[in-house]
């Protein structure tokens, strides 16, 4: 992008020397055929260039991490310019980006959710790298480095990826009854966030498949399939995410994809107990020193840490579930997975606590 730049100032210049020439930079004066001084002047000859990291940055939860940005300018300036640089993260439903952090000079002030936690590094001259501490489940997605040097605005997008896991939820009072903005709760409550499209499609890859169709954070509803099959979008259709495309967010409901990653603390099975209903349940998890663990947490732990327990305990949502990681007889399918004995209305179970370290 090329801004108009105060006609005074090339005036002032060119009146002096032939050629226009003001701090390193070189401007072409842009005139009609009339001569009109309205002033359109344009920046020609030396170009901003911003670079960042073309390969996505994977890491979890809680990580601290930087995002890489460099500029330089081409031909090369002897004289360095005083630059701004704007950070901002891209939404996935392509509304408008969220402000992170901006800097100018040696002040910087960051926004929202990053305030306190994001920092600009400028190990080098020409650096403009961000760094975000204690990542939270929401920060990962794409972000824009920008670079303002008051003639020219540069930008390079950086991927940040959280590795981790997807599950699909519904609560406790049937399938298919979450709106939008209910199903984001859904996953919020679950020690989670709803899934992006990149996450559902990168569980899909890694094997998932669910028959049950769930919202996306861009609003759409898709559901995972490997084994096609008759109610699942038909036999003969290619493995894949059925896509029911954008839905109603207040008017439309179904089920939720959730993601979680790395946790901070422990999911375990709490033994040396006799089995439990609900409320007993959370109590002794209570007593322990814990909290009765979230359906996002035995996910992260199941898929993170490992954990494998032929054991079925209750969860925070009134479910009660098992994770096995290495499959056996009389602990479910022959595949690795988190079982599901739904939301039983009677009966006593173990428990599952999840604990702070
Ligand atoms: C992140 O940085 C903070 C401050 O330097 C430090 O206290 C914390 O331990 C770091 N976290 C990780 C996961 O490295």
């Amino acid at each position: 992008m090329i801004f108009p730049l105060a006609v005074f100032l090339l005036q002032m210049g060119s009146s002096r020397c032939g050629l226009p020439f003001y701090n390193g930079f070189y401007y072409d004066r842009v005139m009609n055929d009339k001569g009109d001084t309205s002033g359109e002047v344009q920046f020609s000859g030396v170009k901003l260039m911003v670079e960042t990291s073309p390969e996505a940055i994977y890491t979890h939860r809680g990580a601290n991490i930087t995002l890489p940005c460099h500029y330089h300018y081409a031909p090369k300036l002897h004289v360095p310019r005083k630059i701004r640089v704007k950070w901002s993260k891209l939404r996935e439903d392509n509304t408008k980006e969220q402000d992170v952090l901006v800097a100018s000079g040696s002040k910087h002030r960051s926004f929202g959710e990053f305030r306190g936690r994001t920092w600009l590094l400028q190990a080098s001259s020409q650096e403009a790298s961000l760094v975000i501490h204690d990542l939270r489940l929401r920060d990962s997605g794409k972000y824009r480095c920008e670079v303002i040097d008051g003639l020219e605005d540069e930008s390079g997008i950086v991927d940040l990826e959280l590795q981790g896991v997807v599950f699909p939820f519904q609560p406790h009072h049937g399938r298919y009854m979450l709106n939008f903005h209910e199903a984001k709760k859904a996953c919020e409550e679950q020690d989670a966030v709803i899934a992006s499209f990149g996450q559902l499609f990168k569980s899909w890859m890694d094997g998932l498949d669910w028959c049950n169709a769930g919202w996306l954070i861009d609003g759409t509803v898709q559901y995972p399939i490997t084994v096609p099959r008759e109610p699942c979008g038909g036999k003969d259709m290619a493995p894949g995410l059925r896509n029911y495309g954008e839905r109603h967010k207040n008017l439309h409901r179904f089920d939720v994809f959730c993601f979680s990653s790395a946790l901070k603390g422990t999911v375990y099975y709490l033994t040396g107990h006799q089995k439990l209903t609900l409320e007993e349940a959370k109590q002794a998890c209570q007593d322990d020193g814990a909290e009765i663990a979230k359906v996002g947490q035995l996910y992260s732990a199941w898929k993170l840490v490992g954990l494998d327990r032929c054991d079925a305990g209750w969860l925070a949502d009134g479910s009660v579930r098992y994770p096995i990681t290495s499959p056996r007889p009389n602990c479910g399918p022959p595949e690795p997975g988190v079982r599901s004995f739904g939301f039983p209305k009677v009966g006593k179970f173990g428990v599952y606590c999840y604990k702070m370290s």
